[in-house]
């Protein structure tokens, strides 16, 4: 690969290109931090949140322990609303600390995240960072809170008021109850959700890495406080590993352990995976997923109120009369366990990361560049993403070599025999060679060709995206070859 911006911008246009992604509203100029998932976008997105579901809940064996679990354990899926009960995001903290720092500029009235101005653009020109003109009048640092502000009902009043859910979390934590007196699940336990957030990002920037609506694949792991450390080292090390079995397999991840300051006041660990994402200078990571041992702070929250960290505890915070400032629902939130004989406050590990995010190390690592020989043999450059088989948005295209000779036909028919189980595309117009290249910048793994052969000895050729390797196979095994090179 080339220089890195160049690199970014070659992914961007590809992904317009191809239909992977558009500026949300882009025919009325576009509107930033939104983002829109386009015919290939979609299908990359939906796979990668089956490839994490069937990970984390319909995959999972309740029977054994996977290899290095602390114990076996249970695993369920839910779907909250994105609208809760606006005491949820008081109890949780989210209404008094869920801001970032900002400061405007009184001349340009450009405003920036405090923590973002250098590497912020100043909107006047030439270009250089907000406060370098002469002209620039920065404020003092501010708080902006995160959370998007809606009304419930008729009146738009303050008693009316909501937020969009800034992370799926909070309604896996209140259905802590719900989940555990239907579902026959006993603690050690997950519930896993995947759904749309909000966060009304101060400066949305690099692509679709911070958006202002995006997805997020949760997870709440509910144990016991002993055991929870051990929970910790097991969820981080098998995050990574689901990371590296998508085909993250470079130097560009790694895991961060954060030291004890750079953790959040109830964390009693935390680490993110990160991904070197091209827009960013060379040697630094972002964010792919953060995995966290939450302590019971999340559970004791909605049962007492909004905490508070005393010294090495967290209290109820107080308002004036003694009473808590923003109180929990008073539930019991606490469990019996039945093996140890004791009542105890779950403690919480999580892991939670973003499908946009994901997509997108994903189409980043997949970006190549390569040449190969043309039909007269002569080197011809490519673009390719070699996605894994698994993510692809579409497995397979069918192509008759020629539109005569019966070939359509039978084209036509391995199409629709093999779109029974997977996404597969057929193609009959232009030169062979385009329509190879045209899915290789798709990032579809396998070609399938039937040609003249095809109605002498019922083969076809099959070319493999990344060697551009053509075998020939019989149409009867295609499916079982397809099936055996995707995985599953
Ligand atoms: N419940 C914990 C939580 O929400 P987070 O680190 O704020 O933790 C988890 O978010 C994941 O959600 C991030 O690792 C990232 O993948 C994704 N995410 C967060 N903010 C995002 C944004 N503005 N745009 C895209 N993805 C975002």
């Amino acid at each position: 690969m080339s220089d890195k911006i160049t690199t970014m911008e070659k992914i961007v246009s590809l992904c317009k290109r191809r239909g992977f992604i558009f500026q949300s509203s882009e025919i009325y100029g576009g509107i930033r931090g939104f983002w829109d998932y386009g015919p290939l976008g979609v299908e990359l997105k939906r796979n990668v949140k089956e490839t994490w579901w069937r990970e984390m809940v319909t995959g999972h064996d309740n029977t054994a322990a996977p290899p290095a679990a602390p114990s076996r354990f249970d695993m369920v899926g839910l779907e909250s609303t994105i609208i809760m009960d606006p005491k949820i995001w008081k109890a949780s903290g989210h209404y008094d600390l869920f801001y970032d720092m900002f400061v405007d500029c009184k001349t340009c009235k450009g405003r920036f995240r405090a923590d973002h101005v250098a590497t912020s653009d100043c909107p006047r020109k030439p270009s250089k960072r907000p406060g370098e003109h002469d002209e620039c009048e920065l404020t003092e640092p501010r708080e902006f809170n995160l959370m998007f502000k809606t009304f419930v009902g008729a009146l738009i009043d303050p008693t009316a008021e909501a937020y969009l859910r800034p992370e799926t979390a909070q309604g896996m934590f209140v259905n802590f109850k719900n989940v555990l007196s239907t579902s026959r699940v006993k603690v050690p336990f997950g519930i896993a959700q995947i759904g749309k957030s909000f966060r009304n990002e101060i400066t949305p920037r690099n692509y679709t890495f911070r958006s202002r609506e995006f997805e997020q694949m949760e997870m709440e792991f509910f144990c016991s406080p002993e055991t929870s450390q051990d929970w910790y080292a097991y969820w981080r090390d098998r995050r990574v590993e689901w990371y590296v079995s998508l085909g993250l397999k470079s130097d560009n991840l790694r895991l961060r352990e954060h030291g004890p300051n750079e953790r959040a006041h109830y964390s009693c660990g935390t680490a993110d995976i990160e991904y070197a994402y091209p827009f960013l200078p060379k040697g630094e990571f972002g964010e792919l997923e953060g995995v966290s041992h939450r302590g019971d702070f999340d559970l004791r929250s909605h049962m007492e109120g909004k905490l508070i960290r005393e010294g090495d505890e967290l209290v109820v915070e107080r308002d004036e009369h003694g009473q808590p400032r923003h109180p929990g629902s008073g539930k019991d939130l606490s469990y019996f366990d039945d093996a140890l004989g004791a009542k105890y406050v779950p403690h919480v590990i999580e892991p939670a990361g973003g499908v946009g995010r994901t997509a997108l190390a994903l189409l980043c690592e997949a970006y190549d560049e390569d040449a190969i020989p043309d039909e007269k043999g002569e080197p011809q450059e490519r673009v390719v993403l070699r996605l894994h088989p698994r993510i692809a948005p579409v497995k397979a295209a069918v192509f008759p070599l020629v539109k005569k000779d019966g070939q359509p036909e039978i084209a036509a028919e391995i199409y629709r025999a093999l779109k029974k189980r997977w996404n597969v595309f057929y193609d009959e117009k232009g030169s062979i060679g385009k329509r190879y290249r045209r899915q290789d910048e798709s990032g579809t793994p396998f070609c399938i060709t039937v040609d003249h052969q095809t109605t002498e000895d019922e083969t076809v050729t099959l070319r493999d995206r990344d060697t551009t390797e053509q075998t020939r196979v019989k149409i009867a095994d295609l499916e079982s070859i397809v099936a055996e090179r995707i995985g599953g």
